[in-house]
């Protein structure tokens, strides 16, 4: 089976790229939920990124809890003490970027294909900010329409079966080379199309019970704080409606 590591990803990211300024703001902004001490969960995606590139220029003494191979890379390199869930404790905060952000700040992430790690984080942590584009925004997840669900290979060919059971329209992600894309959990991601009429908390329950899924793109109920990069370059603060 030809296989391609997430790393090497480039094909399932959105096509337009998202603005560098905006993200350097949005990073240097969520700094100020970071305290000295802080053990911090670090996200996986461009605006997760700009994140821990601020916390490294930052100079804040923290300990990094990655959730991908790529963001333990970035945080090592730039001198981030990194800790696994071992050692970590209970996170203070975790800072991760979404594909998709609904009005309760219910979300749609994993373009990135690393929500398992990113879901797991999320719930060790004490609170949970996220950053995104105002382009991210919804009315309803599933407008822009994927829903990323990371599967054991062995259980794919019935994953992809049960799924369209579903009503999602499941293909399997592949790099641009065509080889299919792996998470760094070994596992393949599985990029299901889906519309906004979907029932999120019915299509949660139907994976997580398909024997074979390990975990799905979305994040009900998770995130505290999104910020959002606005147009006119200043940064809105959601906080989730109790
Ligand atoms: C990673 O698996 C994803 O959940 C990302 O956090 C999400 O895709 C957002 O990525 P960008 O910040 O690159 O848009």
């Amino acid at each position: 089976m030809a296989v391609r590591s997430i790393a090497g990803r480039t094909s399932m990211r959105s096509a337009a790229a998202a603005d560098p300024a905006a993200l350097k703001r949005l990073g240097e902004y969520a700094l100020r939920y970071v305290k000295p001490g802080h053990t911090v969960g670090l996200g996986t995606g461009r605006a997760a990124a700009a994140f821990i590139r601020a916390l490294i220029d930052s100079g804040i003494p923290v300990r990094g809890v990655p959730t991908s191979r790529h963001s333990e890379r970035i945080a090592r390199e730039g001198g981030i003490e990194v800790v696994g869930l071992e050692d970590a404790g209970r996170i203070d905060v975790t800072i991760d970027g979404a594909d998709e952000v609904d009005p309760r700040l219910n979300l749609i992430k994993g373009r990135g294909g690393a929500l398992v790690r990113e879901k797991i984080v999320a719930a060790a942590s004490r609170r949970e900010i996220i950053l995104v584009g105002f382009e991210k925004l919804v009315r309803r997840l599933g407008e822009h329409s994927i829903l990323p669900v990371e599967v054991v290979p062995f259980a794919a060919p019935f994953c992809l079966r049960m799924m369209r059971r579903m009503g999602l329209k499941p293909a399997l992600r592949r790099g641009q080379d065509g080889a299919q894309t792996v998470s760094d959990n070994g596992n393949l991601i599985v990029d299901c199309r889906i519309d906004p009429t979907l029932n999120a908390r019915r299509v949660n329950c139907e994976l997580l019970a398909t024997p074979g899924v390990v975990d799905h793109g979305l994040f009900l109920g998770i995130a505290h704080t999104v910020l959002v990069a606005q147009p006119d370059g200043t940064i809105k603060t959601l906080t989730r409606p109790r």
